[in-house]
């Protein structure tokens, strides 16, 4: 196990880059079960669920190997249809393969990521959709058992735009017989990119970047390769590292205009940007302004981002709100946050942030992937040493961000411990 010993109070200052997208690679990786190729993926980052993800393909007989940020997948000798719990408990973007096994094979057996299909993280959208198209759907033992001969193109409208449930159901459509239309789709550029990526495989898809997607069925995809889009999630995190530490940080190949809500409600709060081509600075003077936010779907302020903006907040000279709508229980960071001196009140979905307090260094520990981002960001304001535990959260999703925050001047070590 390891942790991070993090002294707060350096500015952060210079340049990082921003590695590709998390939740773009893990949905085009499960992409390739649609056709028997070679695919290379450009701009991957080196992540814990990338690893996850390819040991889960791995064990259906798609080979993939990453090598520097270049991912070789070859999926030309698939010999099994199942996901089994013991990767998807891991990674709920596993249920990925759901869509594309049937899709091609017209079958599955794919563990349910976690409680049942309706709750607490609820698949029944993916499961009702699959349905619509066709498929025979029964859950058994806690997998997805799915069957169809062929699917058949439908209308499909989603209660929830879910980002998931678009991706499974556009990759089971595209080689559907017949068009399917999804409305009330996803629009986050992630989907956006996985559809540009089916289509570059021959996929027929209208609409893409709306909430109305066309899918015209195929009978057959072809390889290719692809550039992964920057990781906009990671891009927002080193902003506010920036500016929680009243430095001034430029994040370099980036896409400044997925992450337009975050830079708007930045500039709320005082901050200022310069913004030319793959390139964002931010600078401020001085602490932020208390600036209440509610997540929302793309293009609002990313759920993604929520527990990053809790800790800028409390850098922030008055009272905040923090609305979460997308998950209903996604404020486990708060009390590792209070543990750092933050006062913060909570009232159903909303984080009350009463900024400006003396926050000093303490133990921690993470739980999930941005909540523990959130620690670390409050420890480089908290006076003293603070240590962050469970860290394998964060390499889920961030790629070496010790190393990056070390680049722009944060005292943050990587060190082994026992400690769980
Ligand atoms: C994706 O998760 C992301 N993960 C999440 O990022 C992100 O928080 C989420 O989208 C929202 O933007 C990946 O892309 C791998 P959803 P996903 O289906 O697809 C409800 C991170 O930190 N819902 O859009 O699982 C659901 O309960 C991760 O990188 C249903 O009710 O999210 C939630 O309240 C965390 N029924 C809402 O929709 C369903 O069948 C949004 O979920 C599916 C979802």
């Amino acid at each position: 196990m390891e942790k991070f010993v993090i002294r707060g109070g350096n500015k952060l200052k210079g340049k990082v880059r921003i590695s590709g997208a998390k939740n773009g690679v893990l949905a085009m990786m499960p992409a390739t079960i649609l056709c028997p190729g070679v695919f290379t993926l450009r701009n991957v980052p080196n992540l814990r669920d990338v690893w996850t993800m390819s040991r889960l393909l791995n064990d259906m007989g798609i080979y993939s190997e990453l090598n520097g940020d270049e991912l070789f997948i070859d999926s030309r000798n698939i010999h099994s249809f199942e996901a089994p719990y013991e990767h998807v408990k891991k990674m709920r973007a596993s249920f990925y393969v759901l869509g594309p096994l049937v899709g091609r094979f017209g079958k599955a057996k794919v563990s349910l990521p976690g409680g049942c299909a309706w709750g607490p993280r609820p698949v029944d959208l993916h499961l009702k959709g699959l349905e619509k198209l066709g498929a025979e759907i029964s859950i058994e033992g806690g997998y997805v058992i799915a069957k169809a001969n062929k699917l058949i193109g439908t209308r499909i409208h989603l209660d929830v735009p879910s980002v998931g449930a678009t991706g499974n159901i556009m990759m089971a459509a595209v080689l559907a017989k017949g068009t399917t239309i999804i409305s009330n789709a996803a629009i986050e550029p992630e989907i956006t990119a996985l559809a540009k990526f089916l289509i570059k495989m021959g996929a027929k898809i209208h609409g893409v970047g709306t909430n109305i997607l066309e899918i015209e069925g195929v009978d057959s995809l072809n390889q290719t390769n692809e550039v992964v889009i920057p990781d906009r999630i990671e891009a927002g995190t080193m902003l506010i590292a920036g500016a929680i530490t009243e430095g001034t940080v430029t994040i370099e190949g980036c896409n400044p205009y997925h992450i337009t809500s975050v830079i708007s409600k930045m500039e709320e709060a005082g901050c200022n940007f310069e913004i030319r081509d793959d390139k964002v600075t931010v600078q401020i003077d001085g602490p932020p302004k208390p600036v209440d936010i509610t997540t929302a779907v793309y293009p609002g302020f990313p759920t993604d981002m929520q527990s990053q903006w809790v800790a800028f907040m409390l850098k922030a000279n008055g009272v905040s709100k923090i609305t979460e709508t997308i998950y209903p229980d996604r404020f486990k960071h708060i009390p590792e946050l209070q543990r750092l001196g933050a006062q913060i009140e909570m009232s159903d979905n909303t984080a009350i942030v009463y900024g400006g307090k003396k926050l000093s260094g303490a133990t921690v520990m993470g739980s999930d992937l941005r909540g523990s981002a959130a620690l670390v960001l409050g420890a480089l304001i908290a006076e003293g040493t603070t240590e962050v535990l469970r860290i394998y959260h964060i390499d889920r999703g961030y790629e070496s961000i010790d190393r990056k925050l070390r680049a722009l001047g944060a005292d943050i070590e990587r060190v082994p411990t026992d400690e769980f």
